[in-house]
């Protein structure tokens, strides 16, 4: 009872967690007064011993539980001590706000100029069948033109009428969905997505997003494309900056066409940066008779124009926006976005 109470007073006096470490060690160390003291219990009379050892508990249950009050006591003092020493008139950490991505505040920005003339976004399947995204765009099946879009194939058998599942390697995919959802012109779509392509460099990502316009009624021709062209390229880019279109290629469109823009850091006077003064944007053209009739649509009666365009190329194009590499944009790089 003796080593209780003077333990426990002692414990009690303590100032700190040092002082208290000192006097377990006094106690209960493996030389301390309570362990030698329980070492002579064997020369106790065997009678005796049941009643020391129950009472040698409690001593020790008393001394550590003593220790545990006193130590969580020690340590809210310490944090009331740093409450008391904030001073709460002083200005407050202000937290810190992030912003969109960049990629997303572009999208939100090209949805915003085609809404101006009545374009409607849409969105449709990233996993998508052959059909879609080759066949009914007019690329009959083992077609050499199809290795340019370097496609993702998801394993699972083809389906007898859709063929392959595949990750869409372009929006084009949603044309024929938008012909089939609309069923009859007009037709005037926006489609922007994520598209994926086996390929990466400084100006390639595996996952890419691209838009794509889409307008079908009747007499549209190719002047309309290219007043929407116009109007893009102004709204986006800024009002003293040119389109123009060159001759291409495409499955799906005919005429096919490359659009190009003047250069920002020139001004369509030519630099290491453009080819003589344009910067090349995307394709775009006259949808082809076949991909209206994949659509069920009647090519004699309705005509429409196409264009699909990189939202990573957009972006990089715009002035002020210096990015070396396009897979810059993915790698999560704070450093790099909170430039922006
Ligand atoms: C197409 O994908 C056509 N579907 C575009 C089109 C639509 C033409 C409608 C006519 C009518 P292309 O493969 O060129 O075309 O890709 C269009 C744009 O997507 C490119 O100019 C580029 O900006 C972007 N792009 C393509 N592949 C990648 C990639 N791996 N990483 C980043 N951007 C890419």
């Amino acid at each position: 009872m003796q080593i209780k109470n003077s333990a426990v007073s002692m414990i009690i006096d303590a100032s700190d967690q040092k002082e208290l470490e000192e006097i377990k060690l006094q106690f209960l160390g493996r030389s301390g007064k309570f362990t030698l003291t329980l070492k002579n219990i064997t020369k106790v009379p065997a009678e005796k011993r049941a009643t020391i050892g129950k009472l040698a508990n409690e001593v020790k249950d008393a001394i550590e539980s003593t220790l545990e009050e006193k130590i969580s006591s020690l340590k809210y003092q310490a944090s009331d001590r740093r409450k008391q020493s904030i001073d709460i008139t002083g200005p407050g950490i202000k937290p810190e706000i992030g912003h969109l991505h960049l990629i997303t505040q572009a999208i939100e920005e090209v949805s915003e100029i085609f809404n101006h003339i009545g374009f409607t976004r849409v969105r449709y399947p990233e996993v998508e069948w052959d059909w879609y995204a080759f066949e009914a765009l007019n690329f009959p099946q083992n077609h050499p033109a199809r290795d340019d879009w370097e496609t993702f194939f998801i394993k699972q058998t083809p389906d007898a009428k859709k063929g392959s599942v595949i990750l869409t390697p372009h929006t084009s995919s949603g044309q024929i969905r938008e012909m089939e959802r609309k069923k009859t012109p007009p037709i005037r779509m926006l489609n922007i997505a994520k598209c994926y392509r086996r390929q990466s460099d400084v100006s390639h990502s595996p996952m890419f997003h691209q838009f794509e316009g889409l307008v079908v009624d009747k007499s549209i021709s190719i002047t309309h494309l290219k007043g929407t062209l116009d109007y893009f390229v102004k709204s986006y880019f800024g009002e003293d900056r040119k389109s123009r279109i060159r001759p291409y290629h495409f499955q799906f469109t005919e005429p096919s066409l490359e659009v190009d823009v003047t250069c920002g850091v020139c001004k369509g006077k030519g630099c290491k940066l453009c080819k003589e003064g344009w910067l090349e944007l995307g394709g775009a053209g006259m949808v082809h008779p076949n991909v209206l009739k994949s659509g069920g649509i009647n090519p004699k009666e309705y005509t429409g124009f196409a264009f699909g365009w990189g939202v990573e190329r957009v972006l990089i194009m715009k002035e002020g926006i210096k990015i070396d590499d396009l897979r810059l944009l993915y790698s999560s790089n704070i450093n790099f976005l909170e430039q922006f």
